[in-house]
């Protein structure tokens, strides 16, 4: 008999970071019961949090703990508080000491414009655009791995960060992207610098090498700087996008912002180790205590992880649906709030997006969109 019951190590982190994961798992836990699975969830400190209480972002209970799960949730890290601290101690080191330690190399960011939000795309996309396509991030190498240093003071004062990509690290990430687009259309955009960037020239190298044993799939390359303009000039043409880490980062923003919202994006980092899910957005420390953050990227951290990585793409569904039920009927946070909607909280949202997952489970009738409106809102 296939699994039915995993571990999750969760960490909530800072920032909005709580209150996100929160949201996401009230719906992880009415899908395991309506789903017949079930979760143990491991709550542990991580980030700004953690160096609080232990004086580091990543204690060691924490990493062994992710490790030993099925998979780990995280919601955010960071914040104002800890900001002028040197780079190693900010919550952020932490972020980046887990995602090397679990070897998660392989970060997906789906880009998809749902269609209840397509009039807050700042795009004018013709009617028959869609926006849907995969962000291929290289996770636990290039510039944000290298070292960091300063030297000297005042205006004598020099600083350098050093970028390295070896041949099998590029080889792993490819082969990921190529398996992804052979799951969806076949065609993969790598971008680089391979006009500038020594390790862009090896990057481009190498995946050309790899593309030419896929004659199934259709290969192109980008600059980054051409990369970032097409993607606002016609995201249509993306299907799986290649990229490093540093890259990935800065696209992935942008690429957010074409589907209403930075706070619509989750995200799923594979490897060696326990996949990893997280929102692509940060702490939001402005945001903290008035309960108005977007949770849907966080909640569809449970749907990516559902259906990639515990192979229930029934209850992955179910969420997708019971989401934009409720955007459909016009219950929105603030950041995706538009004329004639109803502006809810975080918390109302959320209990509306559980609603619709009862019932839809429930009730195989289609649920219409005005009973998406939680009692309170
Ligand atoms: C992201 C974030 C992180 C990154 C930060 C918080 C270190 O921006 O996941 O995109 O740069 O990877
Ligand atoms: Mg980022």
């Amino acid at each position: 008999m296939s699994q039915r019951s995993w571990t999750i190590a969760v960490l909530p982190g800072d920032g909005i970071g709580p209150e996100v994961v929160s949201a996401a798992i009230s719906v992880l836990e009415d899908c395991a019961r309506e789903f017949g699975f079930s979760v143990d969830l491991v709550k542990l400190p991580f980030g700004g949090a953690a160096i609080d209480d232990s004086g580091e972002p990543l204690p060691p209970e924490t990493l062994n703990e992710c490790n030993a799960a099925d998979a780990v949730l995280l919601g955010a890290v960071g914040g104002p508080r800890w900001d002028s601290q040197p780079l190693e101690r900010r919550p952020e080191s932490g972020l980046l000491a887990l995602r090397r330690e679990l070897g998660v190399y392989a970060n997906v960011r789906p880009i998809r414009l749902r269609e209840p939000l397509r009039a807050l795309s700042p795009l004018r996309l013709a009617p028959s655009v869609t926006i849907d396509f995969e962000i291929i991030r290289e996770l636990v190498g290039d510039i944000y791995f290298g070292v960091h240093s300063t030297e000297g003071h005042g205006a004598g004062e020099r600083a350098s960060d050093v970028a390295t990509y070896t041949v099998p690290e590029i080889e792993r990430i490819t082969r990921f992207a190529f398996e992804r687009a052979r799951r969806r259309g076949h065609r993969v955009t790598s971008v680089d610098k391979a006009n500038v960037l020594a390790t862009s020239v090896l990057w481009r190298k190498t995946v050309t090498r790899l593309g030419a044993e896929a004659p199934d799939l259709t290969l192109d390359h980008l600059y980054v700087d051409n990369a970032s303009m097409q993607i606002i000039l016609r995201p249509q043409q993306f299907d799986v996008l290649l990229t490093s880490n540093l890259f990935g980062d800065i696209l992935s923003d942008e690429a957010a912002a074409l589907a209403g919202s930075i706070g619509m994006i989750p995200s799923w980092s594979a490897g060696d180790g326990p996949p990893l899910v997280e929102p692509i957005h940060g702490s939001a420390p402005q945001l903290v205590g008035q309960d108005v953050a977007n949770p849907s990227g966080t909640i569809l951290c449970i749907s990516l992880l559902l259906r990639e990585c515990f192979g229930q793409p029934e209850a992955a569904s179910v969420i997708e649906l019971a989401l934009d039920r409720v955007l459909g009927a016009g219950l929105r946070t603030a950041d995706v709030a538009e004329p004639g909607c109803t502006v809810v909280s975080g918390s109302q949202f959320t209990a509306g997006i559980r609603q619709q997952i009862r019932e839809r489970v429930r009730d195989q009738t289609p649920v219409r969109a005005a009973d998406a409106k939680p009692q309170s809102a």
